[in-house]
């Protein structure tokens, strides 16, 4: 592709995301809409096959058609540009409930994120968090957190709703844990960890510790945890996605904690 038509198509994924963004309010009738047509009549008569489809996008667009609609056409141009869309390229446009912003309810659960690299994945603990109303997240040993501009990108601004600290090392944070009477669990896949299903006590809040991206839980952390639970796999592949695993262990605890509570 030249670099020309390449900024053109550039411009017209824009125009797309532009329109997908102020649609719940404008609708499709505006000057938005004509612009981004015209910018694909632009190929009309291209001999590239290729661009000559982009054009024909402008074929589908009507300006009474439903956004899921609209958004069905914007495919071919990511596809075209090979964009590799993330997470963060979508969620931005749904609205959040900032009524919600005062009710918040913790739940007597803190998480320790333990040596994980990827930002994508402690951004994507943090939208969990958030969600389930986690009371605090610790990030420990070298843990990226949301001051790092990379980590906040993926944590879509939930990091300014749960409450977070660095702490250099996991060993000691878990010995002021416990000191500060929380039970300790590490999330691992070792022999002896029991299912996450068995029923939790709430008598004391709960902590649990995710590790390592490769390498998982150092052993010497998992032995200072109160015990070790895992979710029950049935597969080939004996273990999940941190951020994944991390979802499905708050989500549990937050759905016992909350039936225990009525
Ligand atoms: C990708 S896993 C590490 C896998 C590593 N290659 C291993 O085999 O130990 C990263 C972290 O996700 C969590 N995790 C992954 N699968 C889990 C499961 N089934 N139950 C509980 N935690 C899990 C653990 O905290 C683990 O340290």
């Amino acid at each position: 592709m030249s670099h020309k038509a390449e900024r053109a198509v550039k411009f017209i994924h824009e125009l797309f995301l532009e329109i997908e963004k102020s649609h719940p309010e404008t609708g499709f009738n505006t000057p938005l809409f004509d612009q981004l047509i015209e910018a694909l009549y632009v190929y009309r008569d291209h001999k590239d096959v290729e661009l000559f489809k982009i054009y024909s996008i402008s074929q589908h667009l009507k300006k009474d058609m439903t956004l899921r609609d609209f958004l069905y056409w914007i495919v071919p141009v990511e596809r075209y540009l090979n964009k590799n869309l993330k997470d963060e390229d979508f969620i931005i446009y749904n609205k959040d409930d900032k009524s919600m912003e005062k009710k918040k309810n913790t739940i007597p659960l803190t998480i320790i994120l333990d040596n994980i690299r990827s930002s994508f994945n402690v951004g994507s603990v943090f939208r969990t968090s958030e969600a389930f109303n986690v009371e605090k997240i610790f990030l420990a040993g070298y843990s990226p957190d949301p001051s790092n501009p990379k980590t906040q990108k993926t944590t879509l601004g939930s990091h300014e709703y749960v409450a977070w600290e660095n702490h250099a090392k996991c060993l000691d944070l878990i010995t002021d844990l416990k000191v500060q009477g929380y039970w300790v669990i590490a999330a691992e896949t070792t022999n002896h960890a029991i299912s996450l299903e068995k029923p939790f006590k709430f008598d004391k809040r709960t902590a649990f510790v995710f590790g390592n991206e490769r390498f998982g839980m150092d052993p010497q952390v998992i032995e200072a945890c109160h015990e070790t639970r895992k979710v029950p796999l049935g597969g080939i592949k004996n273990s999940l996605n941190i951020a994944n695993a991390a979802s499905i262990c708050i989500y549990e605890f937050a759905k016992q904690y909350h039936a225990w509570k009525v």
